[in-house]
């Protein structure tokens, strides 16, 4: 059956489908914002160390386990280890896909909205802080408009998804990706060049380091899982669709470049138009959606960077977005024989559903909350601070210690034999890390996550 695979059609295809997945809301929207809220520079280089140290070892891991298994996450544990246990923890990766997508098509369709709503104009209402705040409310307040775009969003998820790897996610990327960068360098040139903008700048290269605590290394290390899309399988269904003459190590380092180097220009694009148009850069999630959009009605040619921002917004959530159907999808086509169309029907609709309380969070469930969270909240919480990080932990224990390196490095020198003759000790690095380095910090922050540590 694997040779009936598809395939990726090129290497570029990959890294620009992979880098796809990583770049997403959690570059443009909640990097900026964590980053504001923690210290700017100091958590940057906090976050800088956490994706070297374990995000790059687990993100070779997760795509190599594909590659090696040519399978979706559950599929993949199942062969490698025929154990119950290890084809669950696959099984929660595809959970969390669900999980995920059902409140990330949320946001997105947020996103999705704006564009709309830059392109009427609507910003140059926004005289003061305060009536964009209340104009989101408004907007995430009515039914019709929050379930409408998250619909909206869903049918394009899906539509990509539907049309296979090759055809929908590999083509969608190489015309959505580059089209991002070239947005995110207009912003950033925008950004840069705006009178203030140093104080933006200064911003995020001066470190504040009495703002790192033990609690911002936790959220640094947690959103290098999340921004990664490490820990539920999606690197690992990526993975999938190489073959033996891919360079794993290499690819993934590509991926994790552009992931760092977007989610850095976002920031620089971001805060720089936001100190120069004296707004206030600590304002949390709302930062992208309340802060900005005054931003923009006060910026000379805001009316043109405010549509291309938010089209930024929703293309990079939605190559994310594919990405998290497609682990789904990938499950059922292999393990279940589903034929994609049909998979990507059922569970487009079902997650869609799915994501319907969570749309409802911000108007009539409101009031619903179980432990002071809302539906939306508790899928968020669910998904980010336990399902990734316990993937997370049991990918790197499962490589490390139950497969074992020895094996492990058999498959990753396959296409990668340049990087074992030249770069050795990079090997021998990547052997340490998985080992010893991230079970142990990725468990850490799973506690902190859960609650037990404060
Ligand atoms: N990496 C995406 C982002 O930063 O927005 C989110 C994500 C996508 C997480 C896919 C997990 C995943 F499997």
């Amino acid at each position: 059956m694997s040779n009936q695979r598809e395939h990726w059609g090129s290497r570029i295809g990959f890294i620009l489908a992979a880098s796809g997945s990583a770049i997403g809301l959690g570059n443009i929207w909640k990097f900026p914002y964590i980053a504001g809220e923690n210290g700017g520079a100091a958590f940057i280089f906090v976050y800088l160390v956490c994706i070297a140290v374990i995000g790059l070892p687990v993100l070779i891991a997760e795509i190599l386990l594909g590659r090696t298994t040519q399978r979706n996450p559950v599929g993949a544990f199942k062969r490698l280890s025929g154990s119950p246990f290890w084809t669950a923890v696959g099984g929660m990766g595809v959970v969390a896909g669900f999980v995920i997508l059902s409140f990330y098509s949320v946001v997105a369709g947020w996103s999705l909205g704006y564009i709309i709503e830059a392109m009427k104009g609507t910003f140059f209402t926004f005289s003061e802080a305060s009536l964009a705040g209340d104009h989101f409310e408004s907007l995430v307040g009515n039914v019709k408009w929050i379930i409408g775009y998250h619909g909206g969003f869903f049918l394009l998820t899906m539509l990509v998804v539907y049309l296979g790897v090759k055809g929908g996610i590999e083509r969608g990327s190489k015309i959505m990706m580059p089209i991002l960068f070239f947005i995110l360098i207009i912003l950033v040139i925008r950004g840069v060049t705006l009178d203030g903008a140093e104080k933006g700048l200064a911003f995020l290269w001066n470190p504040d380091w009495s703002k790192i605590s033990g609690q911002s290394v936790l959220i640094a290390l947690g959103h290098a899982f999340f921004t990664l899309s490490l820990g539920m399988g999606a690197m690992m269904t990526y993975g999938s669709y190489l073959s033996e003459e891919d360079n794993v190590p290499s690819s993934a380092f590509q991926v994790l470049f552009l992931d760092t180097l977007i989610a850095i220009l976002a920031g620089i694009a971001i805060f720089t138009a936001v100190f120069a148009m004296g707004q206030n850069p600590g304002a949390g999630p709302g930062l992208i959606f309340q802060t900005l959009p005054v931003v923009f009605a006060k910026m000379p040619g805001g009316f043109l960077f405010g549509i291309l921002f938010f089209l930024l917004l929703t293309l990079a959530a939605l190559t994310s977005a594919i990405s998290l159907l497609e682990v789904v999808v990938a499950y059922f086509v292999d393990e279940l024989n589903w034929k994609r169309h049909r998979a990507v029907m059922i569970f487009g609709f079902t997650i869609f559903l799915i994501g319907v309380p969570s749309a409802l969070s911000f108007n009539v469930m409101a009031e619903i909350k179980w432990f002071d969270k809302t539906f939306f909240d508790i899928a968020d919480f669910l998904a980010s601070n336990i399902l990734l990080p316990a993937g997370g932990f049991f990918i790197s224990v499962f490589v490390a210690w139950v497969w074992g390196l020895d094996k492990a490095v058999i498959e990753l020198r396959k296409g990668a034999a340049n990087i074992f003759e030249r770069y050795g000790w990079l090997i021998v690095a990547w052997k340490f890390f998985l080992k010893y380095i991230a079970p142990v910090m990725i468990f850490i922050v799973f506690l902190y996550s859960i609650g037990v540590i404060k």
